[in-house]
Order: C-alpha cells, then sequence, then structure tokens
C-alpha cells in the first residue's frame, strides 16, 4: 500500500454489519419515490437545504437516477440517498446525498447501509474513481471516509472543510484533489470554476 501521511488512506469499504442492518432491504428507487424522497428531504434538512453547498452543486449537475437509492424495514420506505457524477482536478467521481433517513427509523443501519452500497455500486463501474461527500466524519469515517485537503474542493456555497471527506480506492487520490467541482468528464479543471471558495459551515 503506497505511503501517505495526512489525511490517511481511505480504508477499504466497511463490511456490511448483518447485525447493525438486519432487516434492512436496499433497491434502486423508482418514479413513485420521488414525492416521498421530497418529503423525506425536507424533513430531514428543512427549507434552508437549498442553499447548502452540495445541494447548489445537484443545481447544476444533475443526479445519476442508477445510483439512487432507497432503504426499507419491513416493506416501509425508511431511507433515500442520491449520487450526483462530477469531477474535480479533471478526475471523475461522485457526490454522495443527500442521505437522509426517516426520523421513525433511525440507528437500524439503514444510512450505513446505503452509503456502503452506493459507493461500493458507483466505484464498481470503475468510470469514477472517488466518492465526495460533505457531512460528519465520525459517522462516515468508519465507512472508509477520509479528509480532503482543508479548503482544497471548491463549492458552489460555504461548507466547513472539515467536512468534505472522500472515498477512494487510490488513498493517494484524496490528497490530490482540488479545484472547483466540475462536470463529470471535465477534463479542464477551470470548466467548474465560476464559484469561488469559503469556509462556513453548511452540509448537506
Ligand atoms: C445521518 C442519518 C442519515 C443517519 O441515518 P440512520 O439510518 O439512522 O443511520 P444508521 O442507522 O446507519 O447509523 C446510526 C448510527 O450512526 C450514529 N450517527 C448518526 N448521526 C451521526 C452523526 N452525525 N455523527 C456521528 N454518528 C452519527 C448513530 O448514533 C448510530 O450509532 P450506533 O450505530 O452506535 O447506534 C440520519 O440521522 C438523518 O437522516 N439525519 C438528518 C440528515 C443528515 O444529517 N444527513 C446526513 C448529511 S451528510
Amino acid at each position: 500500500m503506497p505511503k501517505t501521511a495526512n489525511p490517511p488512506p481511505s480504508a477499504a469499504l466497511a463490511p456490511a454489519s448483518p447485525q447493525s442492518d438486519a432487516g434492512v432491504l436496499v433497491r434502486p428507487a423508482v418514479e413513485e419515490d420521488d414525492a416521498w424522497v421530497d418529503y423525506l428531504q425536507a424533513l430531514a434538512f428543512g427549507p434552508g437545504r437549498f442553499a447548502k453547498a452540495a445541494f447548489r452543486v445537484r443545481e447544476r449537475f444533475p443526479i445519476d437516477r442508477s445510483l439512487s437509492l432507497i432503504a426499507e424495514i419491513e416493506g416501509a420506505r425508511v431511507s433515500s440517498v442520491w449520487m450526483t457524477p462530477i469531477s474535480v482536478s479533471g478526475i471523475d467521481g461522485y457526490l454522495l446525498g443527500p442521505l437522509a433517513t426517516d426520523p421513525a427509523y433511525r440507528n437500524r443501519g439503514a444510512g450505513k447501509k446505503l452509503v456502503r452500497e452506493v459507493t461500493r455500486m458507483a466505484l464498481e463501474r470503475g468510470q469514477g474513481q472517488f466518492v465526495l461527500l460533505v457531512g460528519d466524519a465520525p459517522y462516515y469515517g468508519p465507512l472508509g471516509f477520509v479528509p480532503t485537503r482543508l479548503g482544497a474542493i471548491v463549492f458552489p456555497a460555504p461548507v466547513d472543510p472539515a467536512r468534505v471527506l472522500v472515498h477512494c480506492s487510490d488513498p493517494a487520490l484524496a490528497h490530490r484533489l482540488g479545484g472547483p467541482i466540475a462536470a463529470f468528464g471535465a477534463r479542464d479543471e477551470g470548466s467548474g470554476a465560476d464559484w469561488t471558495d469559503s469556509t462556513d459551515k453548511s452540509s448537506g
């Protein structure tokens, strides 16, 4: 394994935990889920969600609907995740989120199972090399997400740079990624650069 100093290497995807997510079924989202996902995201993130950095990215670059997943428990929809194809530094990858679980079904393993599944599915395609997100390290760290270089990746709205985390198969990549978020497939590092860096707190 190549040597890296800081941030630490991306761990392999943590194995599923049959005990903690027993009974959680993951399936692709379909059109009939759209209204429920809207409702869930509103419930989880509130009316201010559209101003958040990750939401602003998704306004500009469409989500990949084939990487939209739903978790169910006992036949009820409980959790949802989306992925947006992006590139940074001319390297293709994905922005994960929003991830949300119905408050009535939290702490039953649905959120982490969706993160594991959607990350595995995206990277197994072999077209993107990383999965980026804005979120809490204590939640995503055990799933193999590590910090990026502080402030290196430029979002379209303020983010807390300590919450910009990435999962990549090449551990050195977490250090190398920098610059504005651009379209998947963009090879010009400046092609997404009509927004500027800042360091306030935001997520989603
Ligand atoms: C974060 C969220 C998606 C977790 O969903 P979930 O289905 O309850 O997640 P899981 O059941 O897989 O994991 C729950 C575990 O993570 C922990 N956890 C939850 N949120 C956490 C956080 N922000 N930081 C650290 N740990 C967290 C829980 O305490 C629980 O720990 P335990 O397994 O030791 O009991 C859900 O709380 C949610 O929808 N929150 C509001 C929206 C949000 O913040 N989304 C993430 C944005 S990046």
